[in-house]
């Protein structure tokens, strides 16, 4: 079996982080949303993974290189535009041969790994499988509508009447047959070639489709909200790891990841939090579930539930909370309030 993971969307939902980063790229739990990915297709035992780049192409694979890093042997395949998840099989086609493939998309994060899914494909061997989770608004996602034996009857995308709210997890299982659908369908109402619409077409033509269902934590890491709601599931599973210089002065309780060449200093930090590599915290509070970048300087701040960029810099500033802050940006106390904010960006001041 192979692998196909999609990290060649736009991520307007993710704006302005988006603008400068491919949404794939962006950490949670402090590493990127796709190497999370590349990990549990590693763990479940496939080695051979293609991966569909568009704009963001060149810092993608700045970022995961050849694959060796995660056992992994990674073949580039250029999507010239995002015209949707089942052209992206299109444009996968001759890496794919007539091999089998789970279909990954590069903003899902599944904590618990795909390892079962994958062994429950290749147990049962059906024409496709769908992941489904229990979610409370169905509309934002496809929808599976089962039958009473838990098979798939039908799958609609973005439904305002959603028959069910068991959304599809962006994890896919296909054999060849999933060809023929690709090429059978039409582009959808939002102008993309839906992988939805091709499952769709393979239970209306009879073949055999299952549906597993998720119960571990799984997030699409679309928009801010999901992505820190993931973040937070992602630091509850880690465990706490001092490689970097904390002083006397300071205070660590609960489980806290502090990398090599940081340093923490005069500051309490309750974890579970990550400090990565570079980062200097003076005088400043971490509270749970917040995950610096490299080379960050946290002075005399306090901040929670956060993610927050490599190179960022914040300075003097207190009761910050749910916060994604971008790669070099600076937050910092002054005499006056002055804001240069970035394109779409969105800001939230404490009433
Ligand atoms: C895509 C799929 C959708 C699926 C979702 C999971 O939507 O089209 O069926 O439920 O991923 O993340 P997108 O996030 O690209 O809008």
């Amino acid at each position: 079996m192979k692998a196909l993971v999609l990290a060649g969307g736009i991520g307007t939902r993710l704006r302005p982080i988006s603008h400068t980063i491919a949404k794939q790229l962006v950490p949670v739990g402090g590493r990127p949303v796709l190497h999370h990915c590349l990990a549990s297709i590693a763990r479940a035992g496939v080695r051979e993974v293609g991966i569909i780049v568009g704009d963001h192409a060149k810092a993608i694979a700045g970022s995961v290189g050849d694959g060796s890093g995660f056992g992994l042997e990674v073949t580039y395949l250029h999507q010239p535009e995002p015209l949707g998840l089942a052209h992206a099989v299109v444009v996968a086609r001759s890496f794919l041969g007539d091999d089998d493939f789970v279909m990954y998309l590069g903003d899902n994060v599944l904590a618990d790994g795909i390892d079962e899914l994958a062994a429950g494909f290749r147990r049962d061997r059906p024409d496709a499988a769908i992941v489904v989770s229990h979610v409370a608004d169905p509309t934002q996602y496809g929808v599976a509508e089962l039958d009473g034996a838990g098979r798939p009857v039908h799958v609609v995308e973005k439904s305002p009447t959603p028959p069910s709210n068991l959304a599809l997890v962006g994890v896919y299982f296909f054999t060849p047959l999933v060809h023929a659908a690709v090429r059978a369908i039409k582009p959808s109402t939002r102008g993309e070639w839906e992988i939805t619409d091709a499952i769709e077409w393979l239970l209306t033509t009879g073949r055999d489709v299952r549906a597993y269902e998720y119960n571990g934590h799984w997030t699409d890491t679309g928009n801010v909200a999901d992505l820190l709601a993931c973040n937070h599931a992602l630091l509850d599973l880690q465990q706490g790891a001092v490689d970097g210089k904390v002083d006397t002065e300071s205070e660590l309780i609960g489980r806290v990841v502090v990398r090599e060449g940081a340093s923490v200093s005069r500051s309490r930090v309750i974890g579970p939090v990550v400090v990565g590599t570079g980062s200097t915290v003076t005088d400043s509070y971490l509270g749970p579930y917040t995950a610096i970048g490299d080379d960050c300087r946290i002075d005399r701040a306090g901040i929670d539930s956060s993610v927050v960029l490599d190179g960022a810099r914040l300075s003097g500033v207190r009761h910050l909370t749910s916060c994604l802050i971008g790669r070099g940006a600076r937050v910092e106390a002054g005499p006056s309030t002055r804001l240069v904010v970035g394109d779409d960006a969105v800001i939230r001041v404490e009433r």
